[in-house]
This record gives C-alpha cells, sequence and structure tokens, in this order.
C-alpha cells in the first residue's frame, strides 16, 4: 500500500503552458490515494480547465479568495491547515516572487502565507526568465526557508526555443511530493546502496551475453527508500528506466563494472540491498574485432566474475538484503543463500510464476528472514513489495544492537 494513502495535498496551479501537465501529477497522486485538493489562479484558468481538477480529486476546485457566496472567507487558512504538504505545479516566476515576498493577493498566494506545512514547487517558465537574477533570488530565498524546488529541465519551451525551464516530468513531480509528504520519514539520516538491472558481458564490440532483467525490481526500492528519507545510491545495469528521483544513480555496464562501483560506495552505508541480476560468467576473452563466423559450431569460453553479495558480505554492513530469482527449488536455494552469505532478509521469487520476476509490473515474493520466519507476500506491484521490503529494513536498522557487526 503507497505511502501516500490518505495523505492531504493541496495542489497550487498557476499560469503556464505547462499547466496542463499538473492534471497528471494530480492524477499520479490520486492513483496512490492521496487525497488532492487543487487551488488554482485565474492565470491557470486561461490554460486548463477547473473541470479537469475537480473529476480528478473529487472534490471543487478553489479559484476565488473572496467566493460570492456560500463561502466562510477562511478558505486560506482552512486549506493550509488541511495540507499535509503543498505542491506548486507549476510555479510560474510571479508566484516565486510573492512567496519569496511574502506577498498574498490571491487565493493561492495567501494559502502558501498561512501554510506551515511542506512545500515544494515545480518551476516552468522561459529560460531567460528562468536565468534572471531576480527570479533566482527569490528561490534561493525559498531555499532557505525549506521550500524544495523540483528543477526544471532543459528541452523545448513553450516557443519552440531550446533551453533550461521545461517543467519536471510529472512522474518525478510525484515522488519529490511523496517524499515530502511521507508521514514517517524512518530512512531519514540513513545511507542506502541499492544493485539494480542486468549486466552485459561483451563477447566482441557488437554482441554481448546478458540476462532479462528490466531493473524494475531494484529502481521501485531505492525509490521507496528515498521516499522515506534516505539517501540513496543505485548502481545500475543498463535498463530502459529513467533514473529515479532524488537517487544518486551510477550507470555500469558489465560486472565486473558493477562489483567496482558497489565496493567504491559501499563504505558508510547502514543498508546494502542487492537486487541486480549479475551475470555469474563473462566471456574469457573479449575480442576487440567483431567475430566472424566459420564453424558449424562456437564454443564461449567462460569465467566466473566475481560474487559482489558475497564480497559485501565479508565486511558486512548494518543491513544487508540479497534477492534470489529462481525456476526451480527456489526456496531452498534462498533458504541455503541466506544462510551461507549471513544476509538479514533474503527476497525470493520464482521467476516462472505469472506476475512474478523479470520485465513484469507486479511480484511474487517470499521473503526469509535471519531468525527463520518466512512470509510470501500476495502478488502486488512492485511499489508494493519494494515498500514491504524497506518496512523490514527500516525495522532492522531500528534494533541496529541486534544485528552483527
Ligand atoms: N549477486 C551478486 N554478484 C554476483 C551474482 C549475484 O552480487 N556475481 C547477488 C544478486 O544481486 C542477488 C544474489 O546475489 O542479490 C543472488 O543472485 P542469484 O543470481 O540469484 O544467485 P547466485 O548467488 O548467482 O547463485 P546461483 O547462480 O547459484 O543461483
Amino acid at each position: 500500500m503507497s505511502r501516500l494513502k490518505g495523505r492531504r495535498i493541496a495542489l497550487g496551479v498557476t499560469g503556464s503552458i505547462s499547466a496542463y501537465k499538473a492534471a497528471e501529477v494530480v492524477r499520479g497522486l490520486v492513483q496512490e490515494n492521496a487525497d488532492v485538493r487543487v487551488v488554482m489562479t485565474r492565470e491557470a484558468g486561461a490554460f486548463v480547465g477547473a473541470v479537469t481538477f475537480s473529476a480528478l480529486t473529487a472534490h471543487p476546485v478553489a479559484i476565488e479568495q473572496f467566493p460570492e457566496a456560500g463561502a466562510s472567507g477562511e478558505e486560506h487558512i482552512d486549506l493550509a491547515v488541511w495540507a499535509d504538504a503543498v505542491a506548486i505545479v507549476p510555479a510560474t516566476a510571479n508566484i516565486i516572487g510573492k512567496m519569496a515576498n511574502g506577498l498574498g493577493d490571491d487565493l493561492l498566494s495567501t494559502v502558501m502565507l498561512a501554510c506551515e506545512a511542506p512545500c515544494c514547487l515545480a518551476p516552468a517558465m522561459n529560460f531567460r526568465m528562468w536565468r534572471n537574477e531576480a527570479v533566482q533570488a527569490n528561490l534561493e530565498r525559498l531555499r532557505s526557508r525549506g521550500v524544495h524546488v523540483i528543477e526544471p529541465e532543459f528541452g523545448m519551451l513553450a516557443n519552440g526555443e531550446m533551453g533550461e525551464g521545461r517543467l519536471a516530468a510529472p512522474d518525478r513531480i510525484v515522488e519529490a511530493i511523496a517524499i515530502l509528504a511521507d508521514p514517517d520519514p524512518d530512512l531519514a539520516g540513513c545511507n542506502v546502496l541499492v544493485s539494480a538491472g542486468p549486466t552485459e558481458e561483451d563477447i566482441d564490440p557488437v554482441r554481448c551475453v546478458t540476462n532479462r532483467s528490466s531493473g524494475k525490481m531494484g529502481f521501485a526500492v531505492a525509490r521507496a527508500a528515498a521516499r522515506r528519507g534516505a539517501s540513496v545510491t543505485l548502481v545500475s545495469g543498463p535498463t530502459s528506466l529513467q533514473d529515479p528521483y532524488g537517487v544518486t544513480v551510477e550507470h555500469v555496464r558489465s560486472a565486473d563494472e558493477m562489483h567496482e562501483a558497489v565496493l567504491r560506495n559501499r563504505e558508510g552505508q547502514d543498508a546494502v540491498i542487492m537486487a541486480a541480476a549479475v551475470a555469474d560468467y563473462r566471456p574469457g576473452v573479449q575480442g576487440r574485432r567483431k567475430m566472424k563466423k566459420s564453424d558449424e559450431r562456437l564454443t564461449l569460453e567462460m569465467t566466473r566474475t566475481a560474487d559482489i553479495l558475497k564480497e559485501v558480505a565479508a565486511d558486512r554492513p548494518p543491513v544487508l538484503v540479497g534477492f534470489a530469482a529462481e525456476t526451480h527449488d527456489g526456496l531452498d536455494f534462498a533458504r541455503g543463500k541466506r544462510a551461507e552469505k549471513d544476509l538479514d532478509l533474503v527476497v525470493y521469487n520464482d521467476i516462472t510464476m505469472e506476475g512474478a520476476g523479470f520485465g513484469t509490473d507486479t511480484n511474487i515474493v517470499t521473503l526469509i528472514h535471519r531468525d527463520g520466519r518466512e512470509e510470501t507476500l500476495p502478488k502486488q506491484a512492485k511499489s508494493g513489495v519494494a515498500d514491504r521490503i524497506m518496512d523490514e529494513v527500516a525495522a532492522l536498522l531500528r534494533n541496529r544492537e541486534g544485528v552483527p557487526a
């Protein structure tokens, strides 16, 4: 279950051409069962209709500070007190300026004056406005007051020009809001290292040996840790996934590169979670030139790669979690892996099951604990599985003394 469930999010929408993307942000939050209320400026109404937001949130949209009838005139206070977190998506230079200087001349800016909840902004504007000294000074002022700024991206702007100032992608904004709104950031101050994805072992410059890992499970784990306030480093093999918001990502290709990156980042980690599907063997010789076909049969000689998890286990962090993806006799193999490497937790999945394993958005896993407990979780989204894994990691870190050094 998403940790956004039941969280009360006030979402401000201001007048930018990217205002329509706020609808996608709202949908992302609602899909995770957050309770969202939208406050629009009048200018936002020129770009997107209030009905869109009221339909998505099942709440009326607030626009006017002094509505004609049927309202108390205290909406700005009511909303500010109601919200667990506030986000302005998109945020124009105008609302940024008003917030930085304590001005309130419409409903949204007065809500922001009254708001004591954590707040984030996703700016969107032409690159000339974005680099304007006054805008940057206003943003700096807001950052120093603890407002989180979701940096805009470089890309094509409203007038077709390329530059910095494009609204961040909606799913990244949802992620940033989720981090801000977490009711219990129980991994705040913790460092978490996650490995994810497949590896690619070159045969020659155009061919490689790899596996079908999509990286989705490891990325979900990294995201879940970041949502709980951890400082997360993700070492990932090649995937088609976007880097998760708020996570430091190191991209690698081969098992050797993953080995080097994991060991280099190991120092100071409170928890290491190895979700990568690392090649156990790589071609003994990697040709510098493309191999030409000749005989009917071809034998590739393979040599062992380093067992990264085993090496991390030899100098173990406070919490160490491994994965076991198996096709047969899996539970026994998984129990064996847990014991052999003295892991706190093994996340076992039978990749032959429908809705489990590589490439899917769901997984069916059994958690095998150090104390012998075994829990099979119902089939669910990988984000849900990741959250359960982080529940265990957080609990283990709380009882750190109980974990062998
Ligand atoms: N792993 C690793 N380095 C490797 C191989 C695996 O760190 N060279 C990690 C994986 O990230 C996973 C765990 O070890 O957390 C189990 O991986 P898996 O491939 O299922 O098992 P192996 O240890 O390789 O064992 P086997 O091939 O015998 O199943």
